[in-house]
């Protein structure tokens, strides 16, 4: 556990900063004749609400207490910039960008306060050699090479940092943990220590975590529950780099950031509508291919998805799909096995989305069934068309959310037909989420089927 120092702390009454003597000026936040005696103990027990309770409605949300990060996408992933007094785990695999990514953000990220880059993986000369080259050079912000939890710790205490980025907390070891860094034990123990120095600083922590494909070293996941927010930064088609939330206490999950990995580090993709779609001519789509609206956070992106299926051998089939869950692409190949006689259970079945975006959505279930049955029948669809809509076991096609915002980046992206649902999720525009409340000025192009194996007929003619 932490240890708590003793004695009287000086806390500014402006930000809640604290320092171990007093000061005229708080070098957090500017405040002149802020600082007063708080006899405490350090951290935030002393604070209304965490020793006593508070009415909920008197309770300051603390808004105030983000800091951007400089990088939209990452905002946008956090629900506005990093959190004071939180700590943030961002893994993923070795190489895909974690290091460079954390020091973008240490170069852009808006406080006046300093800024600790921990590194147990690179030299001063080598991080200072990236950063030469991401142009992520600032006052403020302090390089400190080191794997040892005890010196981490002391220096944090020294330098005060209201950022502070440990890369990567594998590499750190705690005397007090066990002999061998990078053990789930280890782990545990540092997350716990520094996220305790994080709140009980109004710091922001972010800690690095390698995690391999399988994404189950016990390590990382071990730490997940002690810390706010659990980023993964993710493998796209090739420069493509995709950074989306699994937990997140102070905003939505469901934001996904995107960059690209670039001569000059991680560029961020603003305006990705079309970047997962592939582009071509001809007045069809290839056979096996299909194109979604998804609703991603607070994006509408288009979505190739790109199907194959091809006889088992030995009556053992299998599902290889590693931006879709396999066990859903099974599901659908069920459904469109009942609803409309297309033999898949003696298939090997193929599943890929363009620009590899993982998909989660099941807004996509229209579009997945589509690519299958267009692969399955050798048909292909036609290249105007998009498809929207949830598959209930019965084959029935559900209502999806945000059916007008589809509606219209599919026609921004050329899909002058969106075959859907009959029915909007929530959103008529008479406030009762009747989809005839919305014309077809609000959702150009969409085309109401009520089943799979009416629009499989509307489309295939079959
Ligand atoms: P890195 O941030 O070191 O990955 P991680 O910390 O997740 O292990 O990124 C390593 C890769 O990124 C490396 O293969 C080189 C590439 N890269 C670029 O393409 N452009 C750049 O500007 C930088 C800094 C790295
Ligand atoms: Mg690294």
């Amino acid at each position: 556990m932490a240890t708590k120092q003793k004695g009287p702390v000086y806390r500014c009454s402006n930000c809640g900063h604290a320092e171990p003597k007093w000061l005229g000026r708080c070098p957090e936040c500017g405040q002149w004749n802020s600082l007063r005696e708080s006899a405490q103990a350090e951290g935030r027990a002393d604070r209304a609400g965490e020793t006593f309770p508070l009415p909920i409605l008197s309770i300051d949300p603390g808004e105030g207490a983000r800091l951007p990060t400089g990088l939209s996408e990452v905002d946008r992933v956090l629900g506005g910039g990093l959190m004071r007094g939180s700590s943030t785990i961002i893994g993923g695999e070795p190489g895909i960008g974690k290091s460079t990514l954390l020091l973008q953000v240490c170069a852009r990220a808006e406080t006046k306060g300093r800024i600790l880059y921990v590194s147990g993986e690179e030299s001063p000369a080598q991080i200072r050699m990236r950063a030469d080259r991401l142009g992520a050079l600032r006052d403020g912000l302090e390089v400190f090479c080191s794997c040892d939890l005890g010196l981490v710790r002391s220096t944090l205490d020294a330098l005060k940092p209201s950022i502070a980025v440990i890369d990567s907390v594998q590499t750190l070891r705690a005397e007090e943990a066990g002999s061998v860094p990078g053990t789930a034990n280890q782990i545990k123990y540092c997350a716990q220590e520094l996220s305790a120095w994080a709140k009980a600083h109004d710091a922001a922590l972010i800690l690095v975590a390698h995690v391999t494909k399988e994404g189950l070293i016990a390590g990382p996941k071990a730490a997940e529950h002690l810390v706010d927010a659990v980023l993964g930064f993710e493998q796209g088609e090739g420069d493509m780099r995709v950074l989306r939330a699994s937990k997140n206490r102070f905003g939505s999950a469901e934001e996904v950031g995107l960059f690209r990995m670039g001569e000059k580090g991680l560029e961020e993709v603003t305006d990705p509508s079309g970047l997962f779609l592939v582009r071509r001519d001809s007045r069809n789509m290839p056979v096996g291919t299909a194109v979604a609206p998804v609703h991603e956070g607070s994006r509408v992106l288009l979505v190739e998805i790109q199907a194959l299926t091809v006889p088992a051998k030995a009556g053992l089939t299998r599902v290889y799909s590693e931006r879709i869950e396999a066990g859903r692409v099974s599901r659908i190949a069920a459904i469109l096995e009942k609803h409309t006689g297309l033999r898949f259970s003696d298939q090997d079945i193929y599943v890929n989305v363009a620009g590899g975006m993982r998909i989660a959505e099941p807004g996509i279930d229209l579009a997945l069934a589509c690519a299958l049955f267009s692969a399955r029948s050798d048909t292909a669809l036609p290249a105007n068309t998009a498809l929207a809509g949830e598959l209930s076991l019965s084959g029935e096609l559900r209502p999806v959310r945000q059916m007008r915002r589809r509606a219209k980046a599919s026609a921004a992206m050329g899909f002058s037909l969106l075959i859907g649902p009959r029915e909007a999720a929530g959103e008529g525009a008479d406030g009762k989420g009747r989809a005839g409340a919305i014309d077809s000025r609000e959702a150009p192009g969409w085309t109401r089927e009520s089943d799979i194996g009416s629009a499989v007929r509307a489309l295939f003619g079959r």
